[in-house]
């Protein structure tokens, strides 16, 4: 059985990287390594048995939803996956009733949605924890992951270098965030008129002052690259900005992980994409699955990171 966590973390919603202190993400990530060893080993680690967890859906899923199920079935606890469109929010229940009436219900609440606003609200008026599971502007479970994967395959996470390529949108916000958290050196190469938020960089840029991490946003892949640990993309067209998509297809030309930066990055430097991947355009389906990937393991952490995040805040 894993080391009962201490309950530091009980009760506390997860909506942005930047709420929670570097040695509370730290002890995400430790947990995290802990549950998947015990998994692979096949021993018991069910933290949360008897306890319902409720997943909002407002926008499309595979592995979250997955992810997210799948845990907390392997904590012995019960998943109720609601998709908004079969609810009364699509009739005009507002979340904040919805919110009042699932946290008498269930023992935390996931959500998926477009405004970071409507998390804040579900969190508000929730009585139970609250996980962001995706908005428009972060993504912290799937940056969960991906530091957890960088620090399973380098042993540390201090000084690594992390670089970025593409669009500085939801998932490029939280990974920056947790990257000046955990004391490493972020680069991000997006075009002009792409970075990441004023407020994405005023986080990193004072969680960076704490750790003596660095941050850099730059326009040019090649120098991102260069020297780079790590090489991390996402689509250039997320979820709800399909109406872009021609605008931003031409925008990101020059932006894609290929073996020219491959080549500037540093010899044991791998790849990692957060997926769904649009090959063709910001990575290559020979990268994706080729021997520099680590995109299988990072999504598989997803998993491990997500249990150890809901043993952390229920118990
Ligand atoms: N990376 C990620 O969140 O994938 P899904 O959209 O499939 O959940
Ligand atoms: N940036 C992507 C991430 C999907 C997991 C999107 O928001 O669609």
């Amino acid at each position: 059985m894993a080391h009962l966590p201490t309950n530091a973390l009980k009760g506390r919603h997860f909506l942005r990287v930047a709420d929670w202190k570097p040695g509370e993400l730290k002890a995400v990530l430790d947990l995290g390594d802990e549950l998947k060893m015990l998994l692979a080993r096949g021993r018991p680690h069910k933290l949360l048995p008897g306890r319902s967890i409720a997943l909002i859906f407002n926008k499309a899923s595979t592995r979250t939803r997955v992810s997210f199920e799948v845990g907390i079935c392997q904590l012995g606890g019960t998943g109720v996956s609601i998709t908004a469109a079969h609810t009364h929010l699509a009739r005009g229940e507002t979340l904040k009733d919805t919110a009042s009436v699932l946290s008498r219900y269930v023992d935390a609440i996931v959500i998926r949605t477009g405004a970071h606003s409507e998390v804040e609200e579900t969190a508000a008026y929730s009585s139970v924890p609250v996980l962001n599971a995706l908005t428009d502007s972060s993504h912290p479970c799937q940056a969960l992951a991906d530091v957890m994967t960088i620090r399973e395959r380098y042993g540390r996470l201090d000084g690594v270098r992390l670089a970025y390529f593409g669009d500085g949108n939801n998932v490029c916000a939280s990974l920056m965030v947790a990257a000046a958290k955990l004391g490493m050196s972020f680069v991000a190469a997006c075009p002009p008129g792409y970075e990441p938020t004023e407020q994405a960089l005023a986080d990193a840029r004072e969680a960076a002052e704490e750790s003596g991490a660095s941050i850099e946003i730059v326009s040019d892949p090649a120098r991102a690259a260069d020297g780079a640990d790590v090489l991390y993309t996402d689509v250039w067209v997320s979820m709800g900005q399909e109406e872009e998509r021609d605008k931003r297809l031409a925008d990101f030309q020059g932006y894609s992980i290929d073996e020219r930066l491959l080549a500037l990055a540093r010899p044991e430097a791998f790849v990692m994409h957060c997926l769904p991947a649009h090959y063709g355009e910001e990575i290559s389906e020979e990268i994706a699955h080729g021997p520099r990937s680590a995109i299988w393991d990072q999504a598989e952490n997803r998993l491990h990171a997500q249990k150890a995040l809901m043993a952390l805040v229920l118990r």
